[in-house]
């Protein structure tokens, strides 16, 4: 595994104008606020994010967008608190759901209808019908069977569904396998050369109205070229389809912009505007993106304390209190976050490997190297955690959700407590039956 130096706050800044998290004297402050002052009223693990760097982030995207009118709709998958969900819907933003639950996690945090979009290759019937009942913006079809699950839906609801065609645009998005989504064998999207047939089918239904195309090639995208490739394809399929006399009002451009998670040069969205601009600016659509990791990634940091030292013959492990259960993206994609201590001592020489609690040998971070030396009660701050973090966290090896915190300018507020075992146990039941064979209890 990689040696990772020290994260310099200004990595952590980035292009992104996530300026946020800086050291004040030696201690890191997210805005105004000391984060071990968070970490002695919050037990560890906790997510905190800044409300500002989230603003922040919005506001450029924003504006590198208004020249060319496309609208924003924050994909919620990437995090769906719904304190974070609010801050991007008093801006403007609208959202790109892919459950029911991301339905009532938007339509709860204020979002109207009107401003959201339903992804996702697999919805079930009940959430199509959910989104439909609400009066939602758009709903993008992956393939003919959910087309037609989509027509039964609006015709026993006599409601006109407004539906895109997702295209699957066979172009390698040039980013981790497992988050690449528009190669002709990934399951996502409609092959280019069904999408003529399919959307003439969709404009003879009563039940439905097609505004358009929408497009999504994969997450962390930091070369822009595929961006080029995939938009160019859309382009030549709208004046495909309007050559066949085929109306195409709405064009869903998908999110993928990266973040520069380990030093690396953050996507510059003035080319991505441009890009955008010069493939489908001229064909007279309407256009939304779909970000989600480039609007809160950086505004996030997962907290947790050492729990122990161990040192063996070839290396020193730190063992902190936060898990892979709690974020999945080192195990998962080999992601690596770079780690703050929440007290800088002094630039050191000291590598560790970090590892968490859970019992997988996959529950590591990473190995950081430049580090004072670390003793058990310190707290470490990984960053870009704001993104596919909590939001991908699960309670394996029966270890709570982590809180998260939101701060914003010198105040901070808990936006969703610790989960506790309680909880969980309340969603469990004792069967009748179930101590009755060679137990003992029956
Ligand atoms: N739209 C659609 C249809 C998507 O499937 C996704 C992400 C997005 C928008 C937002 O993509 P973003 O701008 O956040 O890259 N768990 C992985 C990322 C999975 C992304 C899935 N789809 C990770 O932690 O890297």
């Amino acid at each position: 595994m990689a040696v990772q130096a020290l994260a310099s706050v200004d990595a952590l800044g980035g292009d992104t104008g996530s300026k946020q998290l800086v050291y004040r004297g030696r201690a890191l402050h997210m805005e105004s606020v000391c984060i071990n002052r968070i970490a002695a009223a919050v037990p560890t693990p906790f997510y905190c994010y800044s409300s500002d760097a989230i603003r922040a982030a919005y506001l450029s995207l924003s504006a590198a967008l208004k020249p060319i009118g496309a609208s924003v709709c924050f994909a919620v998958k990437a995090n769906g608190n719904l304190s974070v969900l609010g801050v991007l819907s008093a801006l403007g933003s609208g959202m790109d759901i892919v459950s029911g639950g991301e339905l009532k996690r938007a339509v709860s945090a204020g979002v109207p209808a009107s401003k959201i979009i339903f992804s996702g290759v697999g919805k079930k019937r009940s959430e199509i019908s959910s989104a439909l009942e609400v009066g939602i913006h758009q709903i993008n079809i992956e393939s003919e069977a959910e087309l037609e699950a989509v027509v039964e839906a609006a015709g026993a609801l006599g409601v006109r569904a407004a539906i895109a065609l997702r295209v699957n645009p066979d172009v390698d998005a040039g980013t981790h396998a497992k988050i690449s989504t528009g190669k002709k064998h990934d399951k996502f999207g409609i092959p280019f050369e069904d999408i003529p047939a399919l959307y003439a089918k969709a404009l003879a239904a009563p039940e439905l109205d097609p505004v358009g195309l929408a497009v999504h090639i994969g997450s962390q995208i930091v070369d822009l070229s595929p961006y080029r490739s995939a938009y160019s394809g859309i382009a030549d399929l709208v004046r495909l389809l309007r050559s066949r006399g085929m109306p195409v009002r709405r064009l869903d451009l998908g999110g993928g912009i990266g973040i520069p998670y380990d030093h690396g040069s953050s996507p510059d969205l003035g080319e991505y505007a441009t890009i955008v601009r010069e493939t489908v600016g001229g064909l007279d659509c309407e256009l939304t993106v779909e970000p989600g990791r480039w609007l809160v990634g950086p505004a996030g940091i997962l907290v947790t304390e050492v729990l122990y030292i161990k040192e063996t013959a070839d290396r020193l492990t730190a063992i902190v209190d936060a898990g892979m259960n709690d974020l999945m993206r080192p195990a998962m994609y080999g992601a690596v976050h770079p780690v703050l201590p929440l007290k800088h001592v002094r630039q050191g020489s000291h590598t560790y490997q970090i590892a968490g609690p859970v019992c997988e040998s996959s529950d590591i971070f990473g190995t950081y190297g430049n580090l004072a030396p670390l003793q058990s009660g310190d707290r470490l701050a990984f960053g870009y955690a704001g993104a596919y973090g909590a939001s991908m966290a699960s309670t394996y090896n029966a270890r709570d959700l982590a809180a998260e915190v939101l701060v914003d300018g010198d105040r901070f507020r808990v936006v969703r407590r610790r989960q506790t075992t309680e909880d969980l146990l309340t969603l469990e039941e004792e069967t009748e039956w179930q101590w009755s064979v060679g137990s003992g209890r029956a």
